[in-house]
């Protein structure tokens, strides 16, 4: 039975009706899937039995090609073993919580910053699909902003001026803006790409604000006039009535459109309390694009 969607918020997010994701391979169920998230841009699936692989297959089945390679753990792999599965827990092999040092969690903190997810790699993210295994005993939300509204609400001159810009987007940049440090390697690896400040939405035709924190410049303005121009169309896009907070349950599977919100995570007690959500970003792959062997699209960088 195709699901049907309980809205979490006035302009956005809704609560799909309770089904298993594990089993829904059907074209139409897919669909009306693939639909919602056109519609609300953030899905709520509550009582998921997702395991990594079934995760993983999932995600392929709603939107095909998949990001592989997230920053850091591109070249110092992740406690999964398979760079398609993201790791947004805060502990380390063993299963225990990383030192407050740790150097994978002090990269992981500019998570809490406002963004989305690959926007650094072209094709871009899509779909994020970030499944709660383990949540802590004070369980911090996730945070979302509606980015068709926030372009909505904006007067015709701003929208003139902004739809032709460009901007250029590396993750080594939100990173850096929180003083972590990168190799020269890293760096070198994590140089970014350059995306649509506007994005429209294929199907329903809205046009959306394409912003994150990876974002370091306007193309064609000077540094300090394009970073400006950023923190104003932020601080104006994260506006609490275009924000949805989503208070974790273990078992939720929380699927976002990357290309029509960001999001940021919230702090908690993470050198104490064990957390384990894991995530999987599909691709913007245009129609028609070519899959390799392992059904990933080939891109550069990060
Ligand atoms: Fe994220």
């Amino acid at each position: 039975m195709s699901p049907t969607f309980r809205p979490l918020h006035p302009l956005y997010a809704a609560e799909a009706s309770p089904l298993d994701l594990r089993s829904v391979e059907d074209a139409a169920t897919l669909a009306a899937i693939r639909q919602g998230m056109h519609e609300h841009a953030v899905l709520v699936f509550h009582d998921q039995r997702l395991d990594d692989a079934s995760q993983l297959a999932f995600a392929q089945r709603l939107d095909g090609a998949l990001h592989s390679k997230t920053g850091i753990s591109a070249m110092t792999g992740n406690r999964f073993g398979n760079e398609a599965l993201t790791d947004i827990s805060n502990l380390d092999e063993a299963g225990e919580v990383l030192p407050a040092d740790d150097r994978r969690r002090q990269y992981g903190l500019a998570n809490r910053l406002w963004h989305t997810d690959a926007s650094f790699v072209e094709p871009p993210g899509r779909y994020s699909l970030l499944s709660a295994r383990a949540i802590a005993p004070d369980a911090p939300p996730t945070e979302f902003a509606d980015m068709r509204a926030a372009w909505d609400d904006l007067d015709p001159a701003r929208k003139a001026l902004l739809e032709p810009l460009q901007a250029h987007h590396s993750i080594a940049y939100s990173r850096q803006v929180l003083g972590f440090e990168f190799s020269a390697e890293e760096a070198e690896k994590l140089k970014g790409v350059v995306q649509p400040l506007v994005r429209t939405n294929p199907v329903t035709g809205r046009k959306a604000l394409y912003l994150a924190s990876h974002v370091s410049r306007i193309l064609g303005w000077s540094l300090p006039e394009g970073r400006l121009l950023l923190l104003d169309l932020m601080e104006h896009a994260t506006q609490s009535r275009y924000v949805y907070s989503h208070q974790w349950r273990a078992g939720d599977l929380v699927i976002w459109d990357n290309l029509q919100t960001m999001h940021r995570a919230r702090p908690f007690d993470d050198t104490h309390q064990k957390r384990d959500l894991r995530r999987v970003t599909t691709l913007a792959v245009p129609p028609g694009a070519a899959l390799n062997a392992a059904g990933h699209t080939a891109h550069p960088g990060g």
